[in-house]
């Protein structure tokens, strides 16, 4: 018997798809999704405060302008090969950006 390999792939495709468009044209749903699985636990853990979102808003936080957010962001995904696309970056970006540091976009 052979297996119905074009059926599948249709239904794989069909699960993945609406998710993958209804993302794409939501950067802040989309740039917090990839915070909660990405980076939230690391966060937590290296601060101490069992909070993932308080690294974004301790007092003492390197990260003033937008420019040094991006390149933070950049950091933490090339070092720890976290292999995020650009565009996934940016919306990381413009959710952090708008949740916690309210820079001007
Ligand atoms: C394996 C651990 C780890 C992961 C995963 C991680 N980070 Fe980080 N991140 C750190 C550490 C540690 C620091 C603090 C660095 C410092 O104080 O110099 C940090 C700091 C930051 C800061 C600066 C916070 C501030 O205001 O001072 C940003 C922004 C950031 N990370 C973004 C991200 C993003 C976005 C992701 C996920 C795509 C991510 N990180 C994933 C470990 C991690």
């Amino acid at each position: 018997m052979q297996f119905p390999v074009k059926s599948l792939s249709l239904a794989v495709m069909a699960a993945f798809l609406p998710s993958l468009s209804a993302f794409a044209n939501e950067p802040l749903a989309n740039g917090k999704l990839i915070d909660q699985e990405k980076c939230y636990a690391c966060h937590a853990k290296k601060t101490g405060f069992g909070n993932g979102d308080m690294i974004y808003t301790r007092s003492d936080g390197k990260v003033t302008t937008l420019a040094k957010l991006n390149s933070m962001i950049s950091v933490c995904n090339s070092e720890l090969r976290l292999d995020l696309f650009p565009e996934d970056e940016s919306d990381v970006s413009k959710y952090l950006s708008q949740q916690f540091y309210k820079f001007k976009p």
